[in-house]
């Protein structure tokens, strides 16, 4: 692999990011990690789009301009972001000047080649969706079904998109690449909306909408919302209609750029037309999430149940992201809907990164202090002849074996998946050392039995820190530093004996890498 190029959706800046956003961010954040232990140029872009009626009409309301809100808000994303350690490697905003220009030029570009056309217009536009949308599409009181508000008649010139003319391309596209579309029992839906596609409105006449970017040579007009808002993962890498830069020619097509299941009609149907219109090569993948609940119900600000990421890790002290990123990354097999619920979030991260996971590391280190010193003797290594605890050998190459398990579920992009194949390698280490109690081979002197035991755990939990690396970041480099492993190994440079021979730890050394979650401290009204 030589390089690993990934987004997520630039979000709305209308009001502060929920837990929602920070499900896809976390879920690309880990799509990050874990490629960046098999590639060096991987690069992560997220960002927040700005312009559109709705920040427009909010900043009015507020007596503040457009650019003020935006300013306020996409910080609230950038914090959030912090907090939960989202590494990525820009965050593009939609108001950048190096994004506006180019997206003019691109608008430019595709009204000269003829992809581009003007035309009057009556729809129907809601500005929940910043879309228009078809008559068949609304309920039976008219309303759009995701923001059940009624939409805005608007009747405008604007100009037009040839969506039509790249209708056959892109289904061909999506039928002879199967694996275009993640999950794959989507692309169904889109081959559907694909069959009655039209034309589609790119810009807004400026008398209505002056919250954005105007069109090159026609100021009346500003760029619609989607063809700016998509444009940025290509304008974020320096792309340019005429000279694109080095790391654009480097790093596109993106391997897979990540969203939600809402918008994927706009990635998998418009966002290939326009690519297709440049001449450019599509994405590998596009990977849409489900929809996370909470308690089982659909967050909305009218049910008061919006929770923001940074609230959770509040309401149970944690100064890390790491509980809250597995839980989350864990939520939902890959493509389906995730809750969240306070219970379900203490039991999960309680018996997994405490009990299962941080445990074995403890105890296993605390023998070995006790019985060892700390040290690891050579004779402790388990190889396929020096074995004296039968099935240490094959447990240690099990464990090694599911890096490329695991590796192949990231391929697919199955985060929750791979999750359960580390706690499943967490689960059969735990049985050996119960099966084979070496506090029971210490009492009975058969010291080589006992210390094979712990180092081969031992070895395993390096194949497990690394592995669980991208979940939980930090947990994964203090389990690492107990062990003397280096966290930034590639994958494959990891072997059965990461362990080195000699004094690995002191009684002084040893801490839990995961405190339980309290249940006293899930107070709900703390969140907000
Ligand atoms: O759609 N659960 O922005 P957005 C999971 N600006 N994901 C959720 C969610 C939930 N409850 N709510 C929202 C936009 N999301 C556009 C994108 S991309 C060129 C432009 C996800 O703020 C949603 O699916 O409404 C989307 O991927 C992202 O958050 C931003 O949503
Ligand atoms: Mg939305």
């Amino acid at each position: 692999m030589d390089k690993f190029y990934l987004t997520t959706a630039i979000d709305y800046v209308n009001g502060a990011p929920h837990i929602g956003h920070a499900y896809e961010k976390i879920l690309t954040d880990i799509l990050a990690r874990h490629f960046s232990q098999r590639t060096d140029n991987m690069y992560f872009l997220t960002g927040t789009d700005e312009h559109g009626i709705k920040i427009q009409k909010t900043a009015a309301a507020r007596g503040i301009t457009p650019k003020e809100l935006c300013d306020e808000n996409s910080q609230k994303f950038k914090d959030a972001w912090k907090a939960l350690d989202i590494n990525y490697n820009r965050f593009i905003r939609t108001t950048d000047e190096d994004h506006k220009a180019i997206v003019q030029k691109i608008f430019k570009k595709l009204v000269e080649n003829g992809d581009i056309y003007k035309h009057s217009y009556q729809g129907l536009y809601c500005s929940g969706c910043e879309c228009f949308l078809n008559e068949k599409d609304l309920t039976e009181d008219g309303l759009c079904p995701d923001h059940l508000k009624k939409p805005e008649i608007v009747s405008e010139e604007n100009y037009f998109f040839k969506l039509t003319k790249y209708k056959d391309a892109i289904i061909k596209h999506i039928k002879e690449n199967p694996d275009f579309i993640v999950p794959s029992f989507r692309a169904n839906e889109v081959l559907n909306q694909l069959e009655d596609i039209q034309d589609i409105s790119v810009s807004r006449a400026k008398s209505n909408v002056q919250w954005g970017i105007d069109v090159l040579d026609d100021p009346e007009q500003s760029i619609y919302v989607w063809i700016d808002a998509l444009s940025n993962y290509i304008t974020a890498l320096g792309y340019d209609t005429e000279n694109p830069s080095e790391m654009f020619k480097k790093l596109w097509p993106a391997d897979v750029q990540v969203i939600g299941k809402d918008i994927l009609k706009f990635h998998s149907i418009y966002w290939p037309a326009i690519l297709l219109a440049l001449g450019l090569p599509l994405p590998k993948h596009i990977y849409a999430h489900g929809w996370i609940t909470i308690d089982e119900s659909k967050m909305s600000k009218s049910l008061g149940n919006v929770i923001s990421p940074t609230s959770v890790l509040e309401a149970f002290k944690l100064d890390k992201p790491d509980a809250f990123r597995y839980y989350m990354a864990t939520s939902a097999p890959c493509g389906k809907d995730g809750n969240y619920s306070d219970d379900d979030f203490k039991e999960k991260v309680n018996a997994h990164l405490a009990n299962s996971m941080g445990n074995l590391l403890n105890r296993t280190l605390s023998m070995l202090v006790k019985y060892f010193d700390g040290e690891v003797k050579e004779e402790f290594f388990a190889t396929a002849d020096s074995e004296v605890v039968k099935g240490s050998y094959a447990l240690s190459k099990e464990a090694l074996g599911k890096i490329k398990v695991v590796e192949n579920h990231f391929n697919h992009f199955e985060i929750a998946e791979a999750a359960q194949e580390i706690i499943s390698i967490v689960d059969a280490t735990n049985k050996y050392v119960t099966d084979n109690a070496p506090w029971t081979l210490a009492k009975e002197e058969k010291m080589v039995e006992c210390g094979q035991v712990l180092t081969t755990v031992l070895n395993i939990m390096c194949i497990i820190s690394a592995l669980i690396y991208p979940y939980c970041p930090n947990i994964a480099a203090d389990m690492a530093k107990q062990l003397s492993f280096d966290i930034t190994k590639k994958l494959d440079d990891i072997t059965v004996n990461e362990i080195k021979s000699g004094k690995l730890i002191t009684k002084e050394e040893i801490h839990p890498v995961f405190l339980r979650v309290d249940s006293e401290l899930a107070d709900k009204s703390v969140k907000k």
